[in-house]
């Protein structure tokens, strides 16, 4: 449980070893970690009690309220990490771009990001003026909590797939019309972007953090020759000044539908590549290759019915993942609003009795 009270700052290194860090940084592991993208939300009837109407942007800038609501799962799962709660657009809304998230929808931008001009409104994310209730409810937590912290940020092509499209997109046509039509424009997008991102990460790990996650979701919507040309890079560079910074720091990697781009996706540097429920383990693992774990990857849709469903899948999961250490559970993407929450704990439970990759044999 995590309702210590809160105590000074962790020294980095806190949670060295603990099972989440350890599967990072493929080392072996007491048992095979579990977290769930988008564990905290809708599908916690004490989420929806605590956090209120209003935008979710109102609900991330109350760092007591964000502190509840990033370890309400921790408790109720016993996850081995907990996900700051945030959402991929807080540094672009907090430099004034003009972002909200919609109840059900999502991001929406009210004036889509359209030409050169538009730069102007994307200045240089600084933390501790723009988004200082982030580092304020970081603190907090590293504080108190008994499990990791992962911070986290949008990839470049997703957070800039919102600004250019203005919401929710199903064939993303204007970002990639952009990214095909103006590609210095694209680069200077991609560029603040990214810096962007590294600020708040960096605040996030300077306020106590102990890994973070680039959640590029939608980068999947590409062929692996425009992924490889306009958004790897930029995503090479946010890990590696991230490594000059933090060296050490467990970094993860995500999108869904990446089947295609994963090798890419392993030469960014991350410790660890997210994995959609598309790509078995086993043929996820060769496509990352030696020396990077792998996250995942059960069909979150697996968790809505009955329980030896979800049993099943999570024991094909655990199966796939194999005995090489480098394995962190988690779901193919997030948890689907209607999942009941029972399923998620039985999750756990049985991740942590029969998973195997990395745990040394007693
Ligand atoms: O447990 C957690 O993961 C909590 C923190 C978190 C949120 N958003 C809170 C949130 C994280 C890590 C995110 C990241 C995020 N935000 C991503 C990447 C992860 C992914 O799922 O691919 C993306 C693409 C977004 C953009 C975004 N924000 C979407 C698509 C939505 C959902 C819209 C909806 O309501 O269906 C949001 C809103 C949002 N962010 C909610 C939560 C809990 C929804 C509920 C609410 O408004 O209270």
């Amino acid at each position: 449980m995590s309702t210590a009270a809160p105590r000074a700052s962790r020294a980095p290194g806190r949670f060295d070893d603990a099972p989440f860090i350890q599967a990072c940084r493929s080392q072996p592991v007491h048992h095979v970690p579990v977290w769930f993208m988008r564990q905290a939300g809708r599908s916690l009837p004490e989420y929806r009690a605590a956090r209120g109407p209003g935008s979710i942007l109102d609900a991330i800038a109350q760092p007591e309220l964000v502190a509840e609501l990033t370890r309400q799962p921790v408790d109720r799962y016993g996850t081995d990490a907990a996900i700051f709660f945030s959402d991929i657009v807080v540094p672009a809304a907090a430099v004034g771009f003009g972002v909200d998230v919609a109840p059900g929808t999502g991001p929406v931008v009210s004036e889509p990001f359209r030409s050169a001009a538009d730069l102007q409104r994307l200045r240089p994310l600084e933390p501790e003026l723009d988004t200082p209730y982030v580092i304020e409810a970081v603190q907090i937590l590293a504080g108190s909590l008994d499990v990791p912290l992962i911070g986290f940020a949008g990839g470049p092509f997703t957070v800039a797939s919102y600004l250019v499209e203005g919401g929710p997109s199903k064939n993303f046509t204007k970002v990639k019309a952009l990214m095909q039509a103006e590609p210095a424009l694209w680069d200077a997008l991609v560029e603040r972007l990214t810096d962007m991102a590294l600020a708040s990460l960096r605040s996030q790990l300077d306020a106590g953090a102990s890994a973070v996650q680039v959640f590029d979701s939608w980068a999947g919507i590409l062929t692996p020759r425009h992924y490889e040309e306009l958004v790897l890079p930029a995503t090479r560079r946010l890990v590696a000044e991230l490594g000059e910074s933090h060296p050490g720091v467990p970094t993860i990697l995500f999108g869904v539908g990446t089947g295609e781009l994963l090798p890419l996706m392993a030469t960014a540097g991350t410790s660890v590549v997210g994995i959609d429920w598309r790509v078995p383990l086993d043929v996820a693992r060769t496509r990352v290759g030696p020396g990077t774990a792998v996250q995942g990857n059960l069909d979150p849709a697996m968790c809505l019915g009955r329980w030896e469903v979800a049993a099943a899948e999570t024991r094909e999961v655990l199966t796939r993942a194999g005995t090489a250490p480098g394995h962190v559970f988690n779901l193919g993407h997030g948890v689907l609003p209607e999942t009941d929450p029972a399923i998620l704990e039985r999750i756990v439970e049985l991740v942590h009795a029969e998973g195997r990759a990395g745990v040394e044999p007693t």
